[in-house]
Parts: structure tokens; sequence; C-alpha cells
């Protein structure tokens, strides 16, 4: 496999950073996650802009143009021998010797890998997923997609423990978002999403569905979800780059909506296959 580290393309064994990165030390970076389907990119001015938005978050200067970012990353997709892919990529501080505060003049490490896209199973479309929930303690800046993820590891986890594939998160009694996805719900025949706020990440899925939805003149409504009201919901969705829209059937080892994926389920799954590039 053909990765991209610091303006080079390389086989996978020869990429080599060093022990110092503040990466690696201090998970100080961040990253982007963009699906591509038959070698096309989905969404990607969102994605750049939302790497951006991240690196503003952490103060670190961007060190790429969005015409190089996309250059690399066309470069990067020609360089595989299969179609659908998700490329990640991430840029943390760089290497220097380990002090909290920024270092002074040093180059940011930029990393670039892409794998098959893994998206979910036909069964898992057809069935749904399994979640549970946990209360949300992670910081309050979940909007900035950084390298520091060990409390969503965790999270993810303690839903791996249990045979989910998601942990659904509350905190102080609202609806924040899962591990590696956000949360969408379906509330008395209106599709209902959590505020892009700082507690949950700006996801181009979640921005997707909504667009999908406006121009299918599905109700769309941006507000805060209580526990009580996700409880009683008739549908949860999952999103994200890799999950694209997913149901949830179990809820803590229960059955959810009926336990079969709902009737908006089914409608925003077709609007979404429509829209991937072809
Ligand atoms: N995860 N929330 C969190 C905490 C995430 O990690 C992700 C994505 C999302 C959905 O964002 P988007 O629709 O832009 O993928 C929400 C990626 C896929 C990952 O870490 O692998």
């Amino acid at each position: 496999m053909i990765v991209h580290l610091n303006g080079q393309y390389l086989p996978i064994e020869d990429a080599k950073i060093s022990v110092l990165d503040r990466g690696f030390i201090y998970g100080d970076g961040v990253y982007e996650l963009i699906p591509v389907y038959r070698r096309q990119p989905f969404r990607m001015r969102q994605h750049l802009a939302r790497l951006q938005r991240s690196l503003d978050g952490i103060r670190l200067a961007n060190p790429h143009t969005d015409a190089e970012w996309e250059s690399i990353i066309r470069t990067l997709i020609e360089r595989q021998t299969f179609d659908d892919q998700g490329i990640y990529l991430q840029v943390t501080r760089g290497v220097a010797r380990r002090d909290h505060a920024f270092p002074q003049g040093v180059a940011p490490t930029v990393f670039m890998m892409s794998n098959p896209l893994a998206t979910p199973s036909a069964e898992q479309f057809a069935s749904g997923v399994a979640v549970v929930t946990a209360e949300d303690n992670r910081w309050r800046r979940c909007d900035l997609k950084t390298t520091s993820l060990v409390g969503n590891v965790l999270m993810r986890q303690l839903a791996a423990d249990r045979g989910a594939i998601e942990t659904v998160m509350f905190r102080d009694g609202l609806l924040t978002e899962a591990s590696a996805s956000n949360v969408l719900t379906v509330i008395g025949g209106k599709i209902v999403a959590p505020p892009k706020d700082n507690l949950i990440l700006p996801g181009i899925t979640y921005g997707a569905v909504e667009e999908f939805a406006r121009e299918a003149g599905l109700p769309f409504d941006i507000r805060p979800v209580t526990r009580a009201e996700a409880f009683a919901a008739d549908e949860w969705w999952l999103t994200s780059s890799t999950k694209e829209v997913l149901a949830v059937t179990t809820v803590d080892g229960r059955p959810f909506g009926g336990g079969a994926p709902g009737p908006m389920y089914r409608r925003m799954y077709e609007l979404f296959q429509q829209h991937k590039p072809k």
C-alpha cells in the first residue's frame, strides 16, 4: 500500500516518523476520513473546510492550500489498486523535544493513507445494528477532529465488549453523539438532530443527510434532544463517512423502534444511495 508522508509517496512499511512526534507523545494533531466511491471523493470540499476548522481550533497553521490537498488526495487514490477507499489524513504539530507548549519553527507532520472503504454489510443496512448507551465523559471540544481519541476509544470498546457496534452518549441529560458517528432521531414524523455545538463533531454525513432530507421535503429539525425524548423516539440513525446512514434496532440489549429499520430510515437510505458518486 502506498501512503503519503511529508511530501513523499512510499510503501507503508517505509513510512517512519520520530518517537518525538507530538502526535505520538501528546495526540497533538487533527485528522479527517474522506470516503471515496469508485475513485471519486465524496464531499471533499466539506472535509477540507472541517480540517481547516480543526487546525484553527488547535492553533496549527494549515501546511497546504485546498488545491494542494486535493492534488495529494487524488494522487493517493490513483496509486491504490482498489476503487472504493477511505482516505485517512492527519496533521500533527511535528517533532520536538517534549514540552507541552508549542515548539517554535517546527514543520508539521503530514501523513495520509488509503484503505478499502469498509461500509456496513447488506445485512446491517437491512436489519439495523445494536448500540449501548453511556454518559458522555469526553472533553468539551468534541467539535474538533483531533487525534486525541482515548475518550472515544474507551466508549467504542464499551460497545465492543457488549457485542454492539457503537456507544450512544448523553451529557447532562441531552443526546450528544456516538463514539465514531453522529446520532439522528425521528420524533413524531420529523428527523430531529442535536445542534452542531462544541459537544459533537459536525459530521459531514450528518450535513449530507440534512441536505438530502431538505431537498426531498422531509422535515428536519435541529434542537437539543433529551434522554427521555430519545428513548421515546421512533427511530435512531447513526451517520458517518464509513457507515453512511445506519438504523439502530437494538439499544442496551433491548429491541428498539420495533426491532426493524423504520420508514423514514428506508427513505433516507434510498436518498443517500442516489446521491453517492456513481
Ligand atoms: N468518525 N462523531 C465522531 C466522534 C466521529 O469520530 C465521526 C467520524 C463522526 C461522523 O463524522 P463524518 O460524518 O464526518 O464521518 C461523528 C470517523 C469516520 C473515524 O474516526 O473513523
